[in-house]
């Protein structure tokens, strides 16, 4: 009798895992709620009570899609997006007040997450974890935001009419030799921001405007287009050199478009003042919105995107450097090389933003 008990008690015991383990089935199949800008978050827990974390990004990869449930799958709780422009995600923060549904938000370039920070839509992020995570040069000072992967903003330059020995710094991109020869986006773009607030951040207001002065000196046409536009023009023969960031190279490269696999072949990447100041960076990071109602799992959130697990996928989604020091860099941007990066804390790059669009502005940079 004892012995047949011991036994229904064993079956009630399987029974019960086997209903576990199909509700963990279950969970597994969830996909991450994704909506456009404009559109609601729920708040409401889910039904294991684990909860939920609220996202407003800019990024539009699916891999970051498979991250998100990734970490549903581990931590049971749930990932809602909101996808945008970052500009307007922003403003949208700044509309919604205590009232955002947001409990993070993710934007590419740290000036545009400084101006997050300057209006006050942020607060500290604190956690070991993610602080040992992010070297301290990559994220804000007051750990209002953190970078979770890394671009470097580099020369582009022609195969066929250039050989990379002829090129060395941003500075010499001034010199008379690069007259007429270079391409490069208009100031109004927020890279170009950056770039220009790193040189006064590194070598002061008055060498920074004479390097924009004489860029603009040496450009093959009146800025315009994007970042690709200008490897393009390289490529048509409009000029031999370009600016921009490193990701769009393997953008193009893996494009489905055949013409914008022609012109990433055709163009070589150079990491500029390796001898000197290094290679300008940016990020895209993270912050912690002032009003989060779920602090906790958006604290939980960053550490799994900063971890090891997890920074490969994020940044190769975009063809991203890893900003996890433990974490190596894709088989592409291996191939390219190890290179020296500026020695600033990015926080400057949104500091001196306003600076850098007066200088833009003073010189005639469209
Ligand atoms: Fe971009």
């Amino acid at each position: 009798m004892k012995k047949r008990s011991t036994l229904i008690l064993l079956n009630i015991m399987l029974i019960i895992s086997l209903l576990a383990l199909a509700g963990c089935a279950g969970t597994e199949k969830e996909a991450p709620a994704v909506k456009e800008e404009g559109a609601a978050l729920k708040e409401e827990a889910k039904s294991d009570g684990k909860g939920v974390v609220n996202l407003y990004t800019d990024r539009h990869y699916d891999t970051d899609e498979e991250l998100y449930k990734l970490f549903t799958e581990e931590t049971g709780i749930e990932v809602n997006v909101v996808k945008g422009k970052s500009d307007e995600l922003i403003e949208r923060l700044a509309r919604e007040g205590q009232d955002t549904e947001a409990d993070l938000l993710i934007a590419a370039d740290a000036g545009r997450l400084h101006r997050a920070k300057e209006k006050e839509l942020l607060q500290g992020i604190e956690s070991e974890e993610v602080l040992n995570n992010v070297p301290e040069n990559l994220r804000d000072i007051n750990n209002e935001w953190v970078g979770l992967t890394v671009r470097g903003r580099v020369i582009v330059y022609s195969k066929d009419r250039v050989d990379p020995s002829e090129l060395s710094t941003y500075e010499d991109l001034t010199s008379d030799k690069w007259k007429g020869k270079i391409l490069v986006r208009s100031s109004s773009n927020i890279y170009n921001q950056s770039l220009l607030a790193s040189f006064i951040a590194i070598d002061g207001e008055e060498k920074a405007k004479e390097w924009a002065k004489g860029l603009l000196a040496n450009m093959a046409r009146e800025p315009k287009g994007n970042d690709r536009a200008q490897a393009t023009a390289v490529v048509a023969g409009e000029g031999d050199i370009a600016i921009m960031n490193t990701y769009y190279v393997g953008k193009m490269l893996n494009s489905s478009n055949p013409e914008e696999v022609k012109v990433a072949e055709n163009v070589g990447v150079f990491f500029p003042n390796q001898d000197e100041t290094g290679t300008h960076i940016n990020v895209s990071g993270v912050g912690l919105t002032k009003h989060a109602k779920n602090k906790e799992n958006a604290i939980k959130f960053i550490e799994f995107l900063s971890g090891e697990k997890a920074q490969k996928q994020f940044a190769e989604a975009n063809y991203e450097y890893p900003v996890n020091d433990l974490v190596e860099p894709s088989e592409l941007l291996k191939s390219w090389g190890k290179f020296k990066t500026q020695n600033i804390n990015l926080s400057k790059l949104g500091e001196l933003n306003t600076k850098a669009v007066e200088i833009f502005n003073e010189i005639g940079w469209k």
